[in-house]
């Protein structure tokens, strides 16, 4: 018994000291944190080739973020090779013939590597699980010095585009919510401000 509370306490000193470390680390140097609030959206980038082992450090980083019922209810494609990025934006320009090339190619922001990200909207926390998977990829990837844009207007030309819709080959019954550019940046952007009175505590 006694034995017991000594052991007892010694879980309850460890589990002590590790809180106190952990409030500690939040105040000091924290690479999370850092790593968070240097992240900017990029959209000027040098042409310069992610590697496929960078990229798929990335993106198994991004499966593993949090998902409803662990459903995993995206579909990613993945786009590095400059001939098949310019195939799809050709193919998006051809079936959009309200949106001129340069506005096509422009809503890409010269990204080296585009993630093309589908959601299923038959399950209501799908967009939820894909906006976390998206984090995730650009977090991780500004970690290993990628830079990252989300964009949401090249998915108005994609939706139209049968023929870049057979080029991502995505599964039936899913739909590309979201792309994510990625490559590294040719600028700094400044954060820009964010409105602190969308936040309360509730007393
Ligand atoms: C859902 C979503 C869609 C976005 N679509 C675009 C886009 O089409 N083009 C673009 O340049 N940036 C796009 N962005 C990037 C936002 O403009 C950017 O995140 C925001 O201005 C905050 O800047 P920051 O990322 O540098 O903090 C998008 C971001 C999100 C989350």
């Amino acid at each position: 018994m006694k034995l017991y509370s000594i052991i007892a306490a010694g879980v309850a000193l460890i589990a002590a000291a590790s809180c106190c470390q952990q409030a500690e680390q939040t105040t000091g140097e924290n690479q999370v944190i850092e790593n968070i609030m240097s992240r900017r959206s990029i959209r000027k980038y040098k042409p310069v080739a992610v590697s496929r082992d960078t990229l798929q450090t990335i993106l198994e980083c991004g499966i593993n973020a949090p998902n409803g019922m662990n459903k995993q209810s995206w579909e990613v494609r993945i786009v590095d090779n400059p001939a098949v990025m310019e195939e799809i934006q050709t193919m998006m320009t051809t079936s959009n013939p309200e949106a001129k090339p340069e506005m096509v190619k422009g809503c890409f922001r010269d990204a080296p590597v585009m993630v093309f990200i589908a959601n299923d909207p038959s399950y209501d926390c799908s967009p939820i699980d894909c906006g976390l998977l998206s984090e995730n990829i650009m977090l991780s990837a500004w970690s290993l010095g990628v830079g990252s844009v989300c964009l949401g207007s090249p998915i108005r030309f994609l939706v139209n585009s049968p023929e870049a819709m057979a080029k991502l080959g995505f599964s039936e019954g899913y739909t590309p919510i979201i792309c994510i550019g990625l490559g590294y940046a040719a600028e700094s952007p400044e954060a820009k401000p964010r409105d602190w009175s969308k936040v309360k505590y509730v007393e």
